[in-house]
């Protein structure tokens, strides 16, 4: 799979994976983790987890990904196509304001994107989506009914959902990622988180 440092790549197999990660109990993953912000923020304050900033545009990804914390990583790929490196390892996944077609593809239970999630999961792995109405209404659908869309999906491939709660300006300003403050000072702030775990 490929990797990012910096504005260099590099391809490692699943022999080099396991050397970076098999000292870490709990394997957290960043999915469309942007400039990878809050994936260093994870990393920098749970030294004992190995986490994982993923998206599929590289662009953006170049000042964090220079941070060298022995256990953040961070790989290029696509959403609906997982590498299968991570499957059975990760305990948590954060998906935080997706759009484009990370944000479709939980809308329309894409099932490319449910069954990787599925596969790259730990037994009990734990979930956590924070999605905006900007990025919602931009795919055509309301912020209230894009989030019932998504908990229906997640719940159709096996994810025990808790009840929706709404991300207040305060929270989005303390929130550790670049979209979440541009979103706390943009003309539609409102947001939503749904939680849960793994339980098919
Ligand atoms: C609005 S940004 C949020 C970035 C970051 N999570 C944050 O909170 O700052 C959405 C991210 O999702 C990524 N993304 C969209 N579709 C994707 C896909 N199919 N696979 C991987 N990443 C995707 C985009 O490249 C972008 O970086």
């Amino acid at each position: 799979m490929e990797t990012l440092q910096g504005k260099k790549s590099f391809d490692i197999d699943i022999n080099e994976f396991t050397l970076r990660h098999k000292n870490y109990n709990r394997l957290i993953l960043d999915l469309g983790t942007g400039d990878g912000k809050f994936a260093f923020h994870l990393a920098d304050n749970f030294p004992n987890h190995f986490v994982i900033g993923l998206d599929s545009c590289r662009e953006n990804l170049h000042q964090y990904s220079r941070a060298n914390l022995p256990n953040l990583i961070y790989i290029i790929a696509n959403a609906q196509s997982l590498p299968r490196e991570l499957n059975g390892l990760i305990s948590y996944i954060h998906i935080n304001f997706p759009w484009g077609s990370l944000l479709g593809s939980l809308l329309n239970g894409d099932t490319n994107l449910f069954c990787g999630l599925e596969k790259i999961s730990s037994p009990q792995a734990l979930i956590n989506l924070n999605l905006n109405a900007g990025a919602l209404n931009e795919q055509g659908w309301s912020l209230l009914h894009g989030v019932d869309q998504v908990e229906v999906n997640l719940r159709r491939f096996g994810w025990q959902i808790e009840n929706p709660k709404q991300i207040n300006i305060q929270a989005l300003k303390k929130f550790p990622s670049t979209w979440s403050k541009r979103i706390a000072v943009g003309r539609d702030p409102r947001a939503i988180s749904l939680s849960g775990c793994f339980n098919p």
